[in-house]
């Protein structure tokens, strides 16, 4: 890579205590708000409207990996409601944030967005600004411009992709994670840990975004291990948020890799949590792209040491944390398992992964062999 730029328009607010500023941040525009009907979401729900008022109606009915189904709908029930919100306020992990997205894209209705995503024609208007406060250390949608919207009865994924989706502000208040249970810490903060690798073995990386995710991987890694000696280690909390947030910053310039294109039909059909689904893997996916690059390979080798011995020690790291330990594990068969790599490479993510499929550790099917042998 020769010249590179690096860009992300989110304001930023981060640390124990920002949420107090969300009210200012919301200046008095009547907001929709988006979260989750959680009991610990409660007291934050009810921070936030006596300091910035109650929302125009808040959206609570958010199911994980939002589906076309869903999202219908909570727009009908709007349009039916007839609001004019002027801004979504979302409060929760990335099902949240994803729902926001599509929500404020379109204004609160559905037919132009899905239109949008089907066609790629131009949105009708700008879409409506969007304050996010993650509750979990992981998702990374606050920082970028993009959410995946899921269509089981279709069998697909779909993105919405806009610039006009970076949330005007983003609030990271680390005391909002203390009571996260530890399967969501885990799977979100796996989510995180792939958002940076996924961000260093990426034809999009540059020295910034290596940073950013050399940096949130050391956190994110450092903290997950905290937490699962002690759910109750505040200062972890923090070091998790920061890592989470890092890795939003590079990849929200990177996007994701491999180990995202593998996700996508493992959390679609076996029903793997999205986390889980991009991280098991990884192992495999770092086996394929040591050597593919210098700068790569420089920062493994800083997270990991001896380049020979990294897979393994990553591998480890997962298992102490009882990640399973390969596709069976999860109930992928050998071949699902096979079809799924092959597929993975050829996809939109995959492409963006600098290393080749000779490099990963499963057999390349026997046809597409011979051709590499002749
Ligand atoms: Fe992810």
């Amino acid at each position: 890579m020769t010249g590179w730029s690096f860009h992300n328009p989110v304001r930023l607010h981060f640390g124990d205590g920002v949420f107090d500023e969300v009210a200012d941040a919301i200046a008095g525009r009547p907001y929709l708000l988006v979260t989750h009907p959680d009991a610990a979401m409660r007291p934050w729900r009810a921070h936030l409207a006596g300091r910035a008022g109650a929302p125009l109606a808040a959206v609570d009915d958010i199911e994980p990996n939002p589906s076309l189904a869903m999202l219908h709908r909570i727009c009908d029930r709007l349009t039916a409601a007839r609001l004019e919100p002027a801004l979504i306020v979302a409060l929760g992990g990335g099902s949240v944030m994803d729902t926001a997205k599509f929500l404020a894209a379109g204004h609160g209705r559905y037919t132009p967005v899905v239109h949008y995503m089907e066609s790629g024609l131009p949105p009708e208007r700008p879409a409506l600004p969007i304050i996010a406060i993650p509750t979990t250390s992981g998702t990374g949608s606050d920082l970028t411009r993009w959410a995946t919207i899921w269509d089981p009865e279709q069998g697909r994924k779909l993105s919405l992709d806009r610039d006009d989706l970076y949330a005007e502000a983003v609030f990271v208040d680390p005391r909002i994670t203390e009571s996260l249970p530890w399967p969501i810490t885990l799977s979100s903060g796996l989510d995180a840990l792939s958002h940076a690798l996924e961000s260093l073995w990426n034809v999009n990386a540059t020295p910034v975004t290596r940073d950013f995710a050399v940096a949130a991987a050391r956190d994110l890694m450092a903290g997950l291990a905290r937490l699962n000696g002690d759910p109750l280690d505040v200062g972890a909390r923090t070091v998790m948020a920061l890592g989470a947030t890092r890795a939003g910053l590079a990849f929200s310039n990177t996007r994701t890799a491999l180990a995202h294109n593998i996700s996508y039909p493992v959390t679609l059909d076996h029903g793997i949590a999205h986390g889980i689904a991009c991280s098991f893997c990884l192992p495999d996916v770092m086996r394929a792209a040591i050597g593919a690059d210098g700068d790569c390979d420089a920062a493994l080798a800083g997270l990991f040491g001896d380049l020979d011995a990294a897979p393994g020690r990553l591998r480890r790291f997962l298992d102490d944390l009882g990640v399973a330990a390969g596709p069976d594990a999860l109930g992928i068969a050998p071949d699902e398992w096979r079809e799924i790599v092959d597929a993975a490479f050829a996809g939109p993510r995959g492409r963006n992964f600098i290393g080749t499929r000779d490099r990963f550790p499963i057999a390349i099917p026997a046809a597409a062999a011979g051709v590499a042998e002749a």
